[in-house]
């Protein structure tokens, strides 16, 4: 075999792990996929969170029957046809297959032995937020908490969280 052929071969193979992705992150922000049942099922109290946002192994709890029930506080049961399709989505499209640079670091940012729930517990999200004060998120009614992104990032629905694209209501000064 010729030495081009074995280097295609070999980038062919690495391209296609999730290895790869975590290695060169392609693209700025999260992946902006979507899909009609995950937007009407999971866009209705909180805007529809990207499937780069966490770690497979988080939206497969997340999505199991007994948590959906009791989801936060909130009951998000469905139909599990529905189910099954919208966690195969997140799956596919999960942090760790992702070839974008937030998500990648995300990833990257979540001990292999922990499952975290929630976005804004992972370290690299609660990380970037450390310095906003409570009086713009929790304590600010046009915000309610740090999970509703879009209350702040005005791209959050495409996936970009830069912070200049970045506004909290009734904090023109931030
Ligand atoms: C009935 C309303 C409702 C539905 C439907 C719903 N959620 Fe939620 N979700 C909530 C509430 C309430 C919270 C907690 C918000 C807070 O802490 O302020 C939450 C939080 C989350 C979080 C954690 C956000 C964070 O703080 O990082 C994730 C992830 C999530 N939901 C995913 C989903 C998915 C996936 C679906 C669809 C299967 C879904 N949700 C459907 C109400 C809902
Ligand atoms: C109260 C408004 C607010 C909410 C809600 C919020 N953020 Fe942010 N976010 C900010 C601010 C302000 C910054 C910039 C922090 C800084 O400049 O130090 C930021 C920074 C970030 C960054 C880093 C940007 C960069 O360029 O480095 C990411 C990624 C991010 N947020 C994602 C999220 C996600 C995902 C959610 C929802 C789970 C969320 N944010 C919810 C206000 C918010």
């Amino acid at each position: 075999m010729s030495k081009l052929i074995l280097s295609v071969l070999i980038a062919a193979m690495f391209a296609s792990s999730a290895l790869a992705a975590d290695f060169f992150p392609r693209f700025k922000g999260v992946a902006p996929v979507k899909n009609a049942k995950h937007e009407s099922e999971c866009g209705s109290c909180h805007f529809a969170y990207q499937p780069g946002l966490l770690p497979s192994r988080s939206w497969r709890k997340l999505m199991e029957p007994k948590e959906l029930e009791d989801h936060f506080g909130d009951n998000a049961e469905m139909e599990g046809g529905e189910r099954l399709a919208i966690l195969d989505f997140l799956v596919k499209h999960a942090a760790e297959t992702s070839w974008y640079k937030r998500a990648t670091k995300i990833n990257r940012s979540v001990p292999k032995s922990q499952t975290p729930l929630r976005i804004t517990e992972t370290r690299y999200i609660k990380r970037k937020h450390e310095e906003v004060p409570r009086k713009m998120i929790q304590d600010n009614p046009r915000v309610r908490s740090l999970s509703y992104c879009n209350n702040c990032h005005m791209r959050a629905a495409d996936g970009v969280y830069d912070d200049d694209t970045v506004r909290i209501p009734g904090f023109p000064d931030w």
